[in-house]
């Protein structure tokens, strides 16, 4: 477990310096969990079990009536904000579905077009002020580092408030990657669990904020292999690899995208993210069959691999997929807020009392 250190007591410079795993001390709370949920390499295997064993009992305890009821009634007294600058739809209802399940009051900001900020408010001052009517807040941003900023500049005010970020630019998605993780143990618990497993991750590598936060939390599994299968100019950034490499993690990049089908545990597709092009079409240039899953692909999946894809979806699954046992993509989105639930409940200690309630009635 982290040793905690305080983000009131180091200036924004100083902590925007150092390197990830630095900065994860400064993002827990007394008792050892989350307090800020800002990137990957903040979650331990220890944390990564006690969210996901959360997330499956907030899952049974909501089969029930009078679970639903106890959930809602732990955070009923708090409010969030949903600040998603940033287009969404499924993440978005996803963090509202989880806040709803433990009982929050929620209001969104959509579009900081029709808010002060086109006053000349700063960002930083707009957050703060929405942070006054708050207890959380959940934020998607294209500004890689500002969810980092907000969570700085919230612990340094006298009303600190936990922040998620739900998407910071091509840079994290962290709650997409906790989803993915429990989405990949739910799917391989048959079979000795997520240790072993050779993971492939096809698409637009380069800018895909899901797959670079995810392939760095599955660094916390003993004997994971990974493929990258992207056309060279949509490939892993060497940031990544480099981390991968330091844990001592076997991967293997390629542009070849079948050839690896055959050997997969769980194929993990992404959709070109041409809206950061710079001109139109510029990552166009590369046949997207040749990184897409075919309805033929199928019979050279093996029978126990798992096909995931963050969504939205394009045309890299093939719609013939979509009722095979093995799609596990819309599974995967209802995973998100289960282990979004559990991770906000972690957040605002409520674990041990759900973990209590479990053991006492459906134990
Ligand atoms: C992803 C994202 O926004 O990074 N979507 C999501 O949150 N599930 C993936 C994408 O947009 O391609």
């Amino acid at each position: 477990m982290l040793t905690r250190k305080r983000l009131d007591e180091i200036s924004w410079d100083d902590f925007n310096n150092l390197s990830l795993e630095e900065k994860a001390p400064y993002l827990v709370q007394a008792n050892g969990q989350a307090f800020h949920t800002l990137f990957s390499q903040q979650f331990d295997r220890e944390q990564l079990d006690q969210l996901c064993d959360l997330a499956t009992r907030i899952r049974r305890i909501s089969k029930q009536r009078d679970g639903v009821k106890f959930l809602a009634d732990l955070l009923c007294h708090k409010r969030a904000m949903l600040y998603f600058s940033q287009p969404s739809s499924r993440t978005f209802l996803s963090f509202y579905a989880a806040c709803q399940i433990l009982g929050f009051r929620i209001a969104e900001v959509r579009d900081p077009s029709i808010s002060s900020e086109m006053k000349g408010e700063s960002r930083e001052d707009s957050i703060r002020t929405f942070s006054s009517y708050f207890d959380m807040i959940i934020m998607r941003t294209p500004l890689q580092g500002f969810a980092e900023k907000v969570a700085w500049l919230l612990s340094n005010t006298d009303r600190p408030l936990p922040v998620i970020n739900a998407g910071s630019g091509k840079d994290q998605h962290p709650t997409q990657a906790l989803l993915d993780i429990y989405t990949l143990v739910r799917s391989f618990e048959k079979r000795g669990g997520l240790e072993n497993k050779h993971i492939v991750f096809c698409g637009d590598l380069a800018r895909g904020r899901t797959v670079r936060s995810l392939s760095l939390l599955l660094r916390n599994y003993s004997n994971i292999s990974m493929t990258f299968a992207a056309p060279d100019h949509l490939q892993i950034g060497d940031d990544i690899l480099q981390q991968l490499k330091v844990a001592g993690i076997q991967y293997n990049v390629t542009s070849d995208f079948k050839a690896t089908i055959p050997e997969a545990d769980a194929v993990y597709m992404t959709r070109i993210q041409d809206e950061w092009d710079s001109k139109p079409g510029e990552s166009a240039a590369f046949n997207l069959e040749d990184f897409s899953f075919s309805g033929d692909d199928l019979a050279r999946l093996p029978p126990y691999s798992i096909i995931m894809h963050p969504l939205p979806r394009r045309t890299e699954i093939d719609v013939a997929c979509d009722n095979d046992p093995r799609a596990m993509y819309w599974r995967q989105m209802r995973n998100g807020m289960w282990i979004r639930s559990a991770l906000i409940a972690t957040n605002f200690r409520r674990d041990t009392e759900i973990t209590h309630y479990y053991m006492m009635n459906l134990k």
